[in-house]
């Protein structure tokens, strides 16, 4: 497949960085995830809004504007025969000489590829996930989507090595997000997420699910969750582009209310399919 590395469409083996770029060297990057339906970007303003806020809190100088970005989009998502994909989007501050401080001259690397959505299976859709939770470990500026993504890594393999699909992540007693998603409770019909703050990656998926609740009357509360509120819950969900929505059925090994998908889940998951259809 075509990738595209700096300016050029090249085969994905000829695409090459230094190995001073500093994505490689310290994680000095930022990136996007775009889920494209039936061809089309799906929520791409969105996208290319926190794609600018995130180049923003790192001080990197945007490379494209929005018309620039979205004719990018257009040709990755020619690169590939699939009619879902998922856009990846990556850029660095570029390379330099290693030394922690910004360099004077160097130029962004900008790297994308756009690959066949692996759609979350039916099974796990219908039948829920498992997850399990531990502390949450990482810095304190989680609203970036920084390249420098260790700690969800960790968080995501301790999943993996507990065989669960996602790692719901706890600071200080109160529910942040999961290592690449976020964490929706419901309780008494009421869905509750974690406020927005610097203490989680607004998903693209936060807003929209938001917007699909407004619109079915379920109603809404976003504040501090502590982790009590979390294993006494009705429902539990995760939300991510490439993820969708999926309901989270049991929780360190216990399950979650009657441990299978709830209603809530099954009316946001109805919206959500129409949406992308
Ligand atoms: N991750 N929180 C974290 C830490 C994430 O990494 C993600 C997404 C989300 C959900 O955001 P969105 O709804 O915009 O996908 C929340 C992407 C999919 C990834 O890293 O691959």
């Amino acid at each position: 497949p075509q990738v595209y590395l700096n300016g050029e469409f090249t085969p994905l083996s000829q695409a090459k960085v230094s190995v001073l770029d500093r994505g490689f060297i310290f994680g000095d990057g930022i990136y996007e995830v775009v889920p494209v339906y039936g061809r089309k970007p799906f929520r791409m303003g969105h996208h290319l809004a926190r794609l600018r806020r995130s180049l923003e809190a790192v001080r990197i100088a945007n490379p494209h504007d929005q018309a620039g970005w979205e004719d990018l989009v257009g040709k990755l998502i020619a690169t590939s025969d699939a009619p879902d994909q998922i856009v990846y989007l990556q850029v660095t501050r570029g390379v330099a000489r290693r030394d922690h401080a910004f360099p004077a001259d160097a130029v962004p690397t900008v790297f994308g590829m756009a690959t066949p959505f692996a759609w979350p299976g039916a099974e796990l859709r219908e039948q829920g996930v498992r997850a399990v939770s531990m502390p949450d470990e990482r810095w304190l500026h989680c609203e970036i989507k920084s390249t420098s993504l260790l700690g969800n890594v960790l968080a995501r393999q301790f999943a993996v090595d507990r065989d669960a699909v996602e790692t719901v992540m706890f600071r200080d007693g109160f529910l942040s997000e999961g290592s690449s998603s976020n964490v929706w409770v419901v309780k008494n019909g009421v869905l509750v997420a974690p406020e927005r703050n610097h203490l989680i990656l607004e998903g693209i998926r936060y807003g929209f699910i938001q917007e699909m609740a407004a619109a079915r009357g379920i109603p809404l509360e976003m504040r501090k969750i502590a982790q009590a509120e979390v294993e006494a819950a009705d429902e539990l969900m995760l939300s991510s582009a490439t993820k969708e929505i999926l309901p989270i059925v049991s929780l360190d090994g216990k399950p979650v209310g009657a441990g299978r998908p709830g209603p809530v889940y099954a009316q946001l998951r109805q919206s959500y399919d129409e949406a992308i259809a």
